[in-house]
């Protein structure tokens, strides 16, 4: 290999290798926020989950309690926002149990601080005990609390476990009579990452990758099932009582503990750009029309006042007084994720007009998904998603060498090695090593790129390889964490020419190469498919009567081919076939569906 260090080439992007946080697989509660009890304000379901409520003779109740002005339910809540509250109708020894998530890391000499908010109507005035309890039953620490009120109020102590233990629970127990309302009961370490609220080794572990930027909160979790349970970035903010928890898609309740401003907290405290994705009226089963796109704009030009307008300003006053009067400088948005179709190109211009008309300088994100992305106005840049084996991401490593250069600038906001990599393993990185060689190459217009997911509470998997993946006490990364950290602390700042000199030599006939076809039907079949090559030359002519091996597949699909007819028997993002070389070439693809 030589490398001509008197030739170079464009500068490489600054802002190309970053991070994108999700919460899926607990990133965030179960994760880098580092709650140690589940279900603190008992808003996960209208009955007692993730608590085990004991009563020594029976004779004691736990009941979650709504507040609800039309049932009449004689309970007050802790505020407007937080309306469930637990009731412990106490008669003898009662006790409560929380394992937190999947055990509660106890470490010896820390000191961690509880706190919960309870009421009594009826004159609970017993005290209640708060222990910390090891996996063998022994106590690690514990307090008492007294002097219940009819009003809410707070009470809090600090536990410092005599001995260490990361599946150690908490315990509250009492013995009494009466009516004890209890509310936001918490745990929670007093050391975190530079003070910032974050747990120490999760948030070293994504410091380690010096990110230059970082796009949060998602992914499909910015979508949303449906609008009901898509982010609202307005109900993570300011007191974290009153924040109101939501149902998220990747199968648990976001506290929202971490929200917009610690996201944007988060970024600052890692010296990267923050990134926010916003809804663009698009949610996985519901879109709304241009008409209804009003309360979409304006949450969109708020989150831009509250991260950067000056304390004049409504949002930015509110961010002064959540504890940040500078501004938090977000420069970049990224309208819906993973949309397409007319009515999301739709929304993205009437969002981005908005927000260009008065943030002119703010750089827009559109989707490009499903081939193609809106243009007007036109994005600063364009987000494409890449999930796939390691050998696509071998073969595609030179995608963006003959890419036109006059259109928005790529944001390859997620990428990983999905399949053929077991669990995620060094085959895996290897394949996107290769893909961020080209990255590199090219981020004269492939300017930013992040992988994907880069989180996982290994007891809760929604996603089948993530990058860093953890319990209540330690985490590792996967190979790819380390291909990662290699390119973020090694990025050049100039490309130069290299060049290869011998190794094999292969002799391609001009008509060989690989085609791709995807669809979402699984139940989808296919004749009449005509392969035509860049050359002219027709390669295929409604001839499946090649054995399935001859087609590779990829993706999550499963095809077969029977009596001429190509068949898909499950979702599939794709099949790959090989004619020849392995290489991508400009095919011509016609295909009848049956
Ligand atoms: O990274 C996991 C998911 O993959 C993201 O939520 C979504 O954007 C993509 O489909």
């Amino acid at each position: 290999i030589s490398v001509d260090v008197n030739k170079p080439g464009h500068a490489i992007a600054p802002n190309l290798f970053g991070i994108f946080f999700e919460d899926i697989n607990l990133s965030a509660d179960g994760g880098i926020y580092p709650e140690l009890v589940r279900n603190r304000s008992f808003e996960d379901a209208d009955t007692l989950q993730n608590w085990k409520f004991t009563s020594a003779n029976n004779q004691s109740k736990a009941l979650v309690c709504t507040a609800n002005v039309l049932s009449r339910q004689p309970v007050t809540p802790l505020n407007a926002f937080n309306r469930k509250s637990l009731l412990i109708d106490a008669n003898g020894l009662f006790k409560m149990e929380n394992e937190g998530y999947f055990g509660m890391n106890a470490v010896q000499g820390n000191s961690y601080t509880f706190k919960m908010a309870a009421r009594t109507s009826t004159n609970f005035n017993s005290s209640v005990k708060v222990r910390l309890v090891g996996s063998n039953g022994k106590e690690l620490a514990s307090g008492e609390i007294k002097g219940f009120d009819e009003k809410w109020q707070y009470f809090s102590l600090t536990l410092t476990p005599s001995t260490t233990d990361p599946k150690a629970h908490l315990e509250i127990s009492g013995e009494g009579t009466g009516k004890l309302y209890l509310d936001m009961v918490s745990l929670m370490p007093d050391k975190t990452w530079k003070n910032s609220g974050l747990r120490v080794d999760l948030a070293q572990a994504i410091d380690a990758l010096h990110p230059k930027f970082f796009r949060f909160p998602g992914g499909c979790w910015v979508e949303g099932e449906d609008f009901e349970h898509m982010y609202h970035w307005k109900n993570t903010i300011g007191n974290i009582d009153s924040r109101t928890s939501l149902w998220n898609i990747w199968g648990y309740n976001a506290t929202h503990g971490l929200g917009y401003h610690e996201y944007l907290q988060m970024a600052e405290d890692l010296g990267a750009e923050p990134l926010f994705c916003i809804n663009a009226g698009v949610s996985h089963k519901e879109t709304v029309s241009t008409d209804r796109i009003g309360p979409w704009i304006q949450d969109a030009l708020d989150a831009i006042e509250y991260a950067n307008g000056p304390l004049t300003s409504v949002w930015g006053s509110i961010r002064a007084k959540n504890g940040h009067p500078a501004p938090f400088n977000l420069k970049y948005l990224e309208i819906g994720n993973e949309n397409f179709g007319k009515e999301y190109f739709a929304n993205y211009e009437l969002i981005a007009k908005a927000v260009l008309a008065k943030y002119p300088d703010m750089k827009l994100i559109a989707n490009d998904w499903s081939g193609g992305h809106p243009t007007e106005p036109s994005p600063e840049l364009i987000d494409e998603h890449y999930y796939n084996n390691p050998d696509w991401f071998v073969l595609n490593a030179t995608k963006y060498d003959g890419y036109d250069r006059k259109g928005p600038k790529i944001f390859i906001g997620e990428y990983a090695v999905t399949s053929g990599s077991g669990k995620g393993n060094l085959r895996g990185a290897i394949g996107e090593a290769a893909w961020m060689t080209g990255m590199e190459r090219n981020s004269d217009i492939v300017e930013m790129g992040a992988y994907a997911p880069l989180f996982c509470n290994a007891n809760h998997k929604r996603w089948p390889i993530n990058l860093i993946n953890y319990d209540s006490y330690r985490w590792y990364g996967l190979p790819s964490y380390y291909v990662q950290e290699m390119f973020a602390n090694n990025q050049g700042t100039v490309t130069l020419p290299v060049n290869v000199e011998g190794g094999p030599q292969v002799e391609m006939p001009s008509s060989s190469g690989r085609i791709g076809l995807g669809t979402w039907n699984n139940t989808a079949e296919f004749k009449d498919l005509k392969v035509v090559a860049p050359d002219g030359k027709m390669l295929y002519q409604s001839d499946f009567s090649k054995s399935i091996d001859d087609w590779t597949k990829t993706g999550q699909g499963d095809w077969s081919v029977k009596d001429g007819i190509l068949k898909q028997s499950a979702i599939a993002t794709g099949v790959t076939a090989f004619v020849g070389d392995k290489s991508w070439k400009n095919y011509t693809v016609t295909l009848k569906a049956r």
